[in-house]
């Protein structure tokens, strides 16, 4: 599958097959992360698997009732883990670090035959501390991983001239 298959393919992922994910699957999957471009090339970014159902129950009180996260065979949680740098654009490295490994590791599971789903309805402190992690560590995203087990319908996307212009800010 090339990267453009990938990123036509790939679907927020809610319902999934009770089968396991294999922990070298799962790595092969962080390893996306890995490689993703970081601020400064600092990755100072953490993959979090949850796969064992006490862990799992730990996070439930924290999912906002999205529930459906915890049917995944395994749920990973990315970390950014020095939070408080901001880019001189303003923006918080930490948490578009973050943001990029995540999207890298979700076209890679797509590759794997794996299904995602970003999640950022959750509580992040609450989340943190259920997996043992020091409060200066900042929990940015959840994504389940398992086999699909859902029939997607039509995606809905803007029109590329929505999203787009040339040489200057316009609206058509
Ligand atoms: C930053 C972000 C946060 C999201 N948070 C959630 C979430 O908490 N729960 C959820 O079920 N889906 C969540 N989504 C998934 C979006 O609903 C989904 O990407 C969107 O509806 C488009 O569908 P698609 O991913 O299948 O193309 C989130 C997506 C993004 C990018």
């Amino acid at each position: 599958m090339d990267v453009h298959a990938a990123i036509n393919s790939r679907r927020s992922t809610r319902r999934f097959k009770p089968d396991k994910v294999s922990k070298s699957l799962i790595l092969k999957v962080f390893d996306a992360g890995r490689l993703a471009p970081t601020a400064r090339n600092l990755q100072s970014l953490k993959f979090v698997a949850v796969t064992e159902d006490a862990v799992k129950e730990r996070l439930r009180p924290h999912l906002n009732g999205q529930n459906y996260a915890l049917e995944a065979p395994a749920l990973m949680v990315i970390c950014s883990v020095d939070n408080c740098r901001v880019m001189k654009c303003g923006e918080p490295a930490g948490t578009i670090d973050a943001a990029i490994a995540l999207s890298f590791m979700m076209l890679r599971a797509e590759e794997l035959g794996l299904s995602t789903c970003w999640m950022g309805n959750f509580d992040a402190d609450g989340v943190r501390a259920a997996l043992g992690a020091p409060e200066t560590v900042k929990v940015v995203a959840i994504s389940p991983l398992g086999y699909s087990d859902e029939r997607h319908t039509l995606r809905m996307r803007k029109n590329l001239s929505e999203f787009v212009s040339f040489n200057g800010y316009y609206t058509e």
